[in-house]
C-alpha cells in the first residue's frame, strides 16, 4: 500500500485522532505530530525548536538531570529513562533520536517495529549489520514512515549543484571520488574506573547494550552540548570514530553526488590497530559498479591526515579540512559543504562544452532539514533527503571499510547477501555482539 493510500484507509475517531492501521496516529484537528525527544541534552537541544511547534508527548534521557531541563521546556511531555519504556507510550506518531551512536540502530528499529517516524541523528548505525537491519526494516515500510538521519549540511544548495555537475557531464566521464576530513582525536584506550556516576545518571542504560562492562568515567560525560560525542564516539564499542562524526557529513557529500549503492569491494589501510580505539589515521578504497548514467567508479575516504594527492601544483587541498574531490575524464571538481571549483584537466584542458543548468532544470532546494523530515511525516508524498535506504548504504559502506582496515586485506563485498565472500574473518566482524538482554531488532 502507498502511503497516500494507507492514509485514505485511516478512520478518524470522535476525539479528532486519527488511528492508522499499525497504530499510527496523527491530530486530525491540530495536524501536530506527537513526538518523543530520546537524547535530551546536547545534540537533542539542537532539536528543541523544530520539534516545539508540533505536540511533544514523551522525553527520554538516561541522566535524570538532562530530563529535569528538557522538561522545562516541554511540561506536558511523560518523561523516561529508559528508551525502551518511553517507546510502549501508545499515542508516539514521530522520536528524535539524539542517543550515542552504539544505540542507534537498536532505537531506530524498536521505533520502525511499533510504527513511529523517525529522524535518528548520524551515523545511522555502527555496523554492517546495524545498517541493513535498519534498512530492512523501514523498505517495506517506507511508504507509511518517513525518516531521516540528521546529516543536516545535505541542505546546502552545493550538494544539488555538485549532483547536476556530475550528472551533466562538467568534468566528462566519472571516474573516481575522494572525501576527506582532518579532525584528530587520539585516545590511548578506554578510559580506567574513576568514581561513581552522579546520581541520576543511569550508566548502566547509557552503557545499554555494549557487551563489555567498561567501568564508569566522568571523561565520557565532559564535553560541552553537542560535543560530548567527541568524548566517545572514536572507542569501538561506542561508535566508528571520524566515520560516523565528521565523516558522515563529509561522506554524504560525496554520497548524493555519485549516486551509488553498495560497493563489490573495500581495502584500506592505516595506523597500527589498536583494540580499544578506532584508528585516527585511515584510508579505505571501494569499488561501485556502472549505473544509469556513468560507468564503474571508485571512492575513497581518507581520515585523520592521509589525504588524496592534489588535482594540481597549484590548488593546496590541504587548506580544506572536511572536502570531496570527483575526477573526470575531462576535468576535476574540489568542493566543501558550500563551495566547489572545477578545474580542467591538462594545460590544454577546457571545460568550455559545459554549461550549467538554467535555473528552472535546478535540483529543488531541501530547505529545513528536520522540518523537511516533520512534512513528510504529516504528508505521504513528500520524500526526506537522507532517508533511511540512502544513509544506511552510505554507512553500510564506511563499517566495511573499517572492517577492511582490521583484517587488512581486500575484501569482496556481496551487497545484496551482506557477505564478505573471500575473507571468514571480515566476515564475522560485519556483526557486533551485544550485552544479553538487549535485541537490535525488538
Ligand atoms: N548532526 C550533527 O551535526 C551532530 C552534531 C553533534 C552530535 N551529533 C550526534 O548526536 C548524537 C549525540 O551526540 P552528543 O554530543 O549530544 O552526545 P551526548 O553524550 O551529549 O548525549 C546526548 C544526550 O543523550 C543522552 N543519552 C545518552 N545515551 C542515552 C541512552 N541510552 N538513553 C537515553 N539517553 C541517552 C545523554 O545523557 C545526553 O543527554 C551522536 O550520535 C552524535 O553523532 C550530530
Amino acid at each position: 500500500m502507498k502511503r497516500r493510500d494507507f492514509l485514505k484507509s485511516a478512520v478518524t475517531t470522535g476525539a479528532g485522532l486519527i488511528i492508522l492501521p499499525g497504530g499510527l496516529r496523527a491530530n486530525a484537528a491540530s495536524n501536530k505530530l506527537n513526538i518523543a525527544l530520546i537524547g535530551t541534552w546536547g545534540r537533542g537541544l539542537a532539536h528543541f525548536d523544530s520539534i516545539a511547534d508540533e505536540n511533544v508527548v514523551a522525553l527520554c534521557d538516561c541522566w535524570e538531570r538532562n530530563l529535569a531541563d528538557a522538561a522545562k521546556r516541554f511540561p506536558n511531555a511523560k518523561t523516561y529513562v529508559d528508551w525502551r519504556k518511553c517507546l510502549e507510550q501508545k499515542d508516539i506518531d514521530a522520536v528524535v533520536i539524539c542517543t550515542t551512536d552504539f544505540t542507534h540502530a537498536f532505537v531506530a528499529n524498536w521505533a520502525l517495529n511499533r510504527g513511529m517516524h523517525v529522524y535518528l541523528e548520524k551515523p545511522l548505525g555502527i555496523s554492517v549489520e546495524e545498517a541493513r537491519v535498519v534498512r530492512a526494516n523501514w523498505l517495506p515500510k517506507k511508504d507509511k514512515l518517513a525518516t531521516q538521519v540528521g546529516m543536516q549540511r545535505h541542505a546546502h544548495d552545493n550538494f544539488n549543484r555538485i549532483a547536476e555537475m556530475l550528472r551533466d557531464g562538467a568534468i566528462g566521464e566519472l571516474k573516481s571520488a575522494y572525501a576527506w576530513g582532518n579532525r584528530q582525536i587520539p585516545k590511548p584506550g578506554y578510559l580506567p574506573a574513576a568514581g561513581a556516576p552522579p546520581a541520576g545518571l543511569h550508566y548502566d542504560l547509557w552503557l545499554g547494550p555494549v557487551k563489555t562492562d567498561h567501568p564508569y568515567n566522568p571523561e565520557y560525560f565532559a564535553g560541552g552540548p553537542g560535543a560530548n560525542c567527541l568524548k566517545w564516539n572514536m572507542y569501538w564499542d561506542f561508535g566508528t570514530g571520524q566515520i560516523g562524526d565528521m565523516g558522515s557529513h563529509t561522506m554524504d557529500l560525496l554520497w548524493n553526488a555519485v549516486d551509488c549503492g553498495l560497493p563489490t569491494s573495500a581495502e584500506a589501510k592505516g595506523e597500527a590497530f589498536n583494540p580499544d580505539v578506532t584508528p585516527v589515521k585511515a584510508e579505505m578504497r571501494f569499488e561501485h559498479p556502472a549505473n544509469s548514467w556513468r560507468g564503474p567508479i571508485s571512492l575513497t575516504w581518507y581520515q585523520g591526515g592521509a589525504m588524496p594527492n592534489p588535482p594540481s601544483s597549484y590548488v593546496d587541498i590541504n587548506k580544506i579540512g572536511h572536502g570531496a574531490m570527483f575526477k573526470g575524464t575531462e576535468g576535476i571538481l574540489v568542493a566543501d559543504f558550500t563551495s566547489r571549483a572545477l578545474i580542467p584537466l591538462g594545460k590544454d584542458g577546457s571545460l568550455s562544452y559545459y554549461k550549467p543548468r538554467a535555473k528552472e532544470a535546478l535540483l529543488p532546494s531541501v530547505g529545513h532539514f528536520q522540518k523537511q523530515w516533520i512534512n513528510a511525516c504529516k504528508n505521504p508524498s513528500l520524500k526526506t533527503a537522507c532517508d533511511f535506504e540512502y544513509s544506511a548504504n552510505m554507512i553500510e559502506q564506511m563499517c566495511l571499510g573499517l572492517v577492511a582496515y582490521r583484517v587488512g586485506k581486500k575484501l569482496d563485498y556481496d551487497g545484496k547477501a551482506g557477505r564478505v565472500t573471500n575473507n571468514g574473518e571480515a566476515d564475522a566482524l560485519l556483526k557486533r555482539d551485544y550485552r544479553a538482554g538487549w535485541t537490535l531488532n525488538g
